[in-house]
């Protein structure tokens, strides 16, 4: 079993303006067909994680709720859920973890984000893979990437038309050089 976190990020490291805006990735081209695409990715997958800002986004700004993949969403505050949806509210990162790996039956976990709680999984050594499309444009600022310290392996790397697509193993203590899954 797999915990990716899998995410666009601008170059500078940002996967959301302060005001959470995508605006600036969502103009740029990608083939979804192509290299590291979100299709065959969320194949693999069999739950979801995010946090609170990550599921209002989604909530205000990406239609109907679309995954069929239970998902818990990690906030101190009661928030509602869309219709159809299968979306549990947790408090503790690590038992949403564990109820997420034993809903998934096998398949993988995705940290849908952000950055902060992706990191803490890399923290708690519960992150395996992290798969970052780097968009060409810089920030300044904004919600960070990946604000921890962790050492990364790099295990692909391709193009897919505007963006450099990355995948990284997380380096485990104990695991340095023995490559990808
Ligand atoms: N570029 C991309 O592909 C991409 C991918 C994913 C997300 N995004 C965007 O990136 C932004 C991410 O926002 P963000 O950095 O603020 O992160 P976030 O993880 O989505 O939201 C942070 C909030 O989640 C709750 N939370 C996080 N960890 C928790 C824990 N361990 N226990 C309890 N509650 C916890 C807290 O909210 P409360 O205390 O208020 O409940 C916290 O303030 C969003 O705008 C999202 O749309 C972009």
């Amino acid at each position: 079993m797999t915990t990716y976190f899998y995410t666009a990020s601008s170059l500078d490291g940002f996967i959301a303006t302060e005001e959470d805006s995508l605006e600036w990735l969502f103009k740029q081209d990608f083939d979804e067909e192509g290299p590291m695409a979100y299709p065959a990715f969320v194949e693999k997958i069999g739950a979801l994680i995010m946090g609170a800002n990550t599921y209002e986004w989604l909530l205000e700004n990406g239609g109907e709720w679309t995954y069929e993949q239970p998902t818990w969403v990690l906030t101190h505050r009661e928030l509602g859920t869309p219709e159809g949806s299968d979306v549990r509210f947790s408090q503790d990162a690590g038992l949403a973890h564990e109820q997420a790996v034993g809903a998934a039956q096998g398949q993988g976990v995705w940290i849908v984000g952000g950055g902060g709680l992706a990191g803490e999984y890399a923290r708690a050594g519960l992150l395996d893979e992290v798969w970052v499309q780097f968009a060409p444009v810089t920030l300044g600022s904004g919600k960070p990437l990946l604000p921890v310290a962790v050492d990364l392996e790099l295990v692909d790397v391709a193009r897919n038309r505007h963006f450099v697509c990355t995948r990284y193993r997380v380096v485990k203590p104990g695991t340095i050089g023995q490559g990808s899954k």
